[in-house]
């Protein structure tokens, strides 16, 4: 296992799409733990392949990310994800690990139901509320191409991007 780079707005490789996961194999179980040890190492509960750079329709969520105790954590993976049904809708303060320093209220479907597979290639259903229904819609997002700051009023869109590109620049 390895950390892996986190790429950050404007990176165009978080523009990109993810290409469905075709083959189960040691290697995607490998890709799938160094997500998950890249995302406790940099405190995030939920990340895309695509912000690693590898675009494949791969995704962990642990909403225990935060525990120390690393019996408690209740890591999760998923493997080419797809919504099958929203319902309701719901309204929380996101953040993400590609785009730094910046959190903002964005609007999303209360619940859904998902189709995945999991790291051995089994299809499986989940109905997911709260947290894990607002992180999978952010995650599912990404393999996308889509970030989470996509979702907000067109002007306050632009602010925040302008801002944010600058910020990039000046530490490059
Ligand atoms: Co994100």
């Amino acid at each position: 296992m390895a950390l892996l780079e986190i790429h950050t707005f404007p990176d165009s490789v978080l523009r990109q799409k993810a290409e469905p996961v075709t083959v189960f194999d040691q290697e995607l179980d490998e890709t799938a733990q160094s997500m998950l040890e890249t995302m406790y190492f940099s405190g995030g509960i939920g990340l895309a392949a695509i912000q690693a750079g590898i675009l494949k329709q791969i995704i962990v969520i642990d909403l225990k990310s935060g525990e120390e105790d690393t019996e408690l954590r209740e890591p999760h993976v998923f493997i080419n994800p797809e919504i099958l049904e929203k319902s309701g809708t719901t309204v929380s303060e996101e953040g993400c690990l590609s785009v730094i320093e910046f959190r903002a209220e964005v609007d999303r479907a209360e619940e859904i139901i998902i189709e995945y597979q999991d790291v051995a290639g089994n299809s499986k259903k989940l109905e997911a509320e709260d947290m894990m229904s607002i992180c999978l819609q952010h995650e599912i997002d990404h393999l996308n191409g889509i970030l989470f700051i996509d979702h907000l009023p067109l002007l306050k869109q632009k602010m925040i991007k302008k801002r944010l590109t600058k910020l990039a620049n000046d530490e490059a």
